[in-house]
């Protein structure tokens, strides 16, 4: 095999159905659908769209086998009506007309049913459901808190649950097995059974959630039983043929008493024998911990469940499909050594729709990466709609093609090659206009460098966007700093200013101390290319960051995350004031390198700009790495070797070696107004324009160039 994704760009097979090649895009919930379970054309173009980009097999988002009951979010697919066959049938037809094929999840979401707790629906439970708290309250800004009292209910009273009879199982079972027929007079290409993620077939599957003590509870045959007697019940009502996978927990993560590997393994065994063709090993992690989510199912750790989908690989003879942050070369990888058989992909797959089609023409490092922010998975956390921080065409895809070629092409000059900058480039290349990037430093990458070297994931970016640029027929030039002078040389049709944002670091008593530094500085002084800032250092410090310049370590973030763990002109007891994206990676990042960090956050949260999942993840690692945080400080007053604020009213201080302030970006029009009077029409975009960080920054870019309509 020479390729080298061969194993996984191999063909495949799942009972009867013949699949191009083993990628699978894993279900994932969107709020696409309309708000009575109808398919959308946003929905059916963003499935095609994946379709086309060369996924083999297409697993639909969470669906409501007995809508509206059990649905997951408020826009949730229902497969309980005939009436909803047409619009599936379209979504199947458009799927399919690209070679891939579509199977639909079918679920009925139990004790976390969010449609059914706001209607005020009693849900189905196996048995009582124990009480726990939640700490996610914790994690949320009041706006968001807003949108999660929704979740109470009507009256306030937050879910109903009813203990199910073996005569609503039954019927349940039936349920499925309807929804299962018109999923395949609908045209899907088999069913996915969601099992998992707390839902309510893994509410039987879980020794925790189910306390029965009827043939439904119990001992893992029984409480398997509701599982096992669904794939049953599907197979009589569809075809022998017609595939069903099962999705299961692997673990519960944060669940005392909670389904663990040797469950998982032997239900897969069982559903074996009862006809199932496929399993999909996920886990679950406990919704009340706000860290769980990035445990299970979004598991943070690269290629986290391997050993689980191994396990399961071990016990039964139908495919098994591995999940979990597996990226293409360890996806590869796993199917020559046995792991699992076939590779779903969730986040990657938002997104770059094509990353299949770019793996089979070698283009790999074309792929758009997935930076492992989870502003897709927050939006369910506020109702909100699945949505790409690098990639805002997805769930766009209905609005048309933004990158038609033009018919005029116009001279345009991009200032600034953050990813604002270099995004605004790419998608101004592509429609065919002649399109000149300057950067003022020596590389492009603007903050998104540091933000790469405090995240290692935004790296990928970098260097994706960089690649993108440099493939096209950009005038890509560093060192040049834009003036009235150069830019009329140029005479661009067009100026698009991407130049960031401003630091203006808030008054603070003692901020022009030596120790204290402010977010331009810290830069400055990291990427050894502020003489300023440099000047802060003592001379020892002065000497190896000016080497380090010399030898050229300051342009590769690789080899600073590595040596800045060895050395870096920083004291050991960092007060970072701020308590923002910035401050909190920040302070990730000085943990990371021993340093004892203190966070003072003068606001009422922490982390307002981070997506509600990676911030719940960030607060939870720094506290459990030993930083301090506080928030709503106030009075801040920097002395020689300490901080003094105030806080509940109390004056508190505390010792420090170093003070790093990490707020007070702010939009930046300068330029702007210096360009004013030049013939060119001139534009904002990103940080410059709003402060927005990489997220803003890549949808301001598309948004600009669908306005310039050119
Ligand atoms: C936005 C989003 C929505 C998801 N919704 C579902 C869902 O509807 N059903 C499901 O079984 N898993 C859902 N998941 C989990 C994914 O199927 C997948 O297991 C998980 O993202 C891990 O794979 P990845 O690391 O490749 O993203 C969702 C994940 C994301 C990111
Ligand atoms: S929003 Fe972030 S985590 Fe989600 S797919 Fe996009 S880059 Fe990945």
């Amino acid at each position: 095999m020479s390729h080298r994704y061969g194993h996984l760009l191999s063909p495949g097979k799942i009972g009867s159905l013949q699949l191009r090649n083993r990628i699978v895009m894993a279900a994932m919930g969107t709020n696409f659908a309309s708000e009575d379970g109808h398919t959308t054309e946003r929905l059916i173009s963003y499935y095609e769209a994946r379709a086309k980009g060369g996924s083999g097999l297409i697993v639909l988002e969470t669906s409501a086998a007995l809508w509206p009951c059990g649905a997951s979010m408020p826009n949730t697919i229902g497969f309980s009506k005939d009436a909803f066959i047409p619009g599936l049938s379209e979504l199947t037809r458009r799927v399919h007309q690209h070679g891939a094929r579509i199977m639909a999840q079918l679920n009925h979401s139990g004790k976390i049913s969010q449609s059914d707790t706001i209607a005020g629906r009693p849900i189905p439970v196996p048995s009582a459901v124990k009480k726990s708290r939640s700490d996610m309250v914790r994690v949320l800004t009041k706006d968001e808190l807003r949108n999660f009292i929704k979740g109470a209910g009507p009256n306030g009273v937050g879910p109903q649950y009813y203990e199910m009879t073996t005569e609503q199982i039954a019927e349940t079972v039936h349920g499925f097995a309807s929804a299962a027929v018109r999923a395949r007079q609908a045209g899907f290409d088999g069913i996915e059974l969601h099992a998992g993620h707390g839902y309510l077939l893994a509410n039987f599957l879980s020794p925790y959630t189910n306390q029965r003590s009827d043939q439904y509870g119990g001992s893992r045959e029984n409480r398997a039983r509701f599982l096992l007697e669904t794939i049953t019940a599907v197979r009589e009502a569809t075809a022998p043929d017609f595939p069903i996978m099962v999705r299961l927990d692997a673990q519960e993560f944060r669940v005392e008493g909670g389904i663990t590997l040797p469950d998982c393994v032997e239900t897969a065994y069982l559903c074996e024998r009862s006809g199932a063709d496929a399993i999909d090993v996920s886990a679950y992690g406990n919704v009340a911990h706000s860290i769980a989510f990035t445990e299970a199912p979004l598991v943070h750790d690269p290629g986290g469940f391997i050993p689980f989908a191994k396990a399961v690989k071990k016990a039964v003879s139908i495919p098994v499909i591995g999940v979990g942050r597996i990226e293409p070369d360890v996806g590869d990888r796993g199917i020559a050594a046995g792991y699992f058989d076939f590779v779903a992909m969730g986040r990657g797959l938002l997104a770059d729709p094509d990353l299949p089609a770019k793996l089979a023409a070698g283009n790999e490092k074309s792929v758009i990466p997935c930076i492992y922010c989870y502003i897709c998975v927050s939006q369910i956390f506020i109702n909100g709609s699945v949505c790409c921080a690098v990639n805002h065409n997805t769930g766009r895809e209905y609005e048309g093609d933004i990158l038609a070629r033009t018919s005029s092409p116009q001279q345009i000059l991009v200032i600034g090659g953050g990813p604002g900058g270099m995004e605004s480039a790419r998608l101004l290349s592509e429609k065919g206009h002649q399109v000149s990037l300057w950067e003022k430093e020596a590389d492009l990458g603007g903050t998104a460098r540091i933000a790469a070297l405090a995240y290692e994931p935004n790296e990928r970016l970098v260097h994706y966007l960089v690649n993108a640029v440099r493939a096209l027929p950009i005038a890509v030039q560093l060192g040049i700093t834009a003036n009235r002078e150069n830019i009329d040389t140029l005479n661009p049709d067009h100026i698009i200013l991407a130049t960031g944002a401003k630091r203006v670091a808030p008054e603070i008593v003692g901020k022009e101390q030596h120790h204290v530094f402010d977010g331009d500085q810290l830069r400055g002084i990291l990427f050894g290319n502020s003489p300023t800032a440099i000047a802060k250092l003592s001379g020892p410090q002065r000497l190896l960051v000016n080497a380090g310049r010399l030898c050229q370590l300051f342009r590769n973030v690789r080899l600073m995350r590595f040596f800045s763990k060895l050395w870096m002109p920083i004291g050991r007891e960092v007060v970072v004031i701020g308590g923002g994206l910035v401050g909190l990676e920040l302070a990730e990042f000085l943990i990371e390198r021993n340093r004892k960090v203190v966070v003072l956050e003068p606001g009422p949260s922490f982390g307002a700009e981070l997506s509600i999942v990676r911030r719940a993840r960030v607060l939870h690692q720094l506290q459990e790495d030993g930083a301090e945080l506080h928030k709503s400080v106030g009075d801040l007053e920097i002395g020689a070797h300490m901080i003094r604020f105030s806080l509940d009213g109390e004056v508190q201080t505390k010792k420090c070696t170093q003070v790093i302030i990490a707020m007070g970006a702010q939009p930046d029009d300068s330029l702007l107004n210096e360009l004013a009077k030049s013939g060119a029409r001139i534009h904002q975009t990103g940080d410059c324009r709003k402060v927005g960080y990489i997220d803003g920054a890549i949808l301001d870019a598309r948004k600009l160039v669908q306005q310039m309509e050119l």
